[in-house]
């Protein structure tokens, strides 16, 4: 029973893998990917980028924002399992939309997509940012 004990264990360790090091705080992730791959976003959306390589790099900020909304969401930094997840989803949502509109070279669309980005923000500052951070932004 012992031995059965020890293998199932086993089998649970590598069934979840190595173990995932949060190495961020929730301040750094905006400090360091969040704030700036929306600003570099919204940066590109004022005018109709120049050339293949200028969407690419929409692309790629897009999807650093979709990641960064996964990160939100690991064990160590999601606040609860509701409406913080919900947030998280709403940015990485907002990341897709934006991700979408810049392959598919649309500039109406990487406008609008790159100004919703602000509300799933919002949305997540207002319940859970620490009133006194609220100030800064
Ligand atoms: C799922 C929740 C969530 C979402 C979504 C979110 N934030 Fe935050 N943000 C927080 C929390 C919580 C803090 C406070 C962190 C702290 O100081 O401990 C914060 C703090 C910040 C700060 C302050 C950091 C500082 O230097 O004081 C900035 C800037 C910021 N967020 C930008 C953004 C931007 C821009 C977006 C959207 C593109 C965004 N955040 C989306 C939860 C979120």
């Amino acid at each position: 029973m012992r031995v059965l004990s020890v293998f199932l264990l086993a089998g649970l360790a590598l069934a979840q893998g190595p173990a995932y090091k949060e190495t961020a705080t929730t301040h750094d992730l905006m400090d360091g990917l969040v704030r700036p791959m929306q600003m570099a976003i919204v940066n590109a959306a004022k005018e109709a980028p120049a050339d293949d390589r200028a969407w690419r790099g929409i692309v790629t900020n897009a999807i650093m924002l979709q990641e960064s909304a996964q990160l939100l969401k690991t064990t160590g930094r999601a606040k609860d399992q509701g409406d913080w997840i919900k947030d998280a989803d709403a940015l990485g949502d907002a990341g897709a939309a934006v991700q979408k509109a810049a392959q598919a070279k649309d500039f109406d669309a990487l406008k609008t997509a790159s100004a919703s980005i602000g509300a799933s923000c919002q949305g997540c500052h207002r319940a859970y940012r620490p009133p006194a951070a609220q100030k800064k932004q």
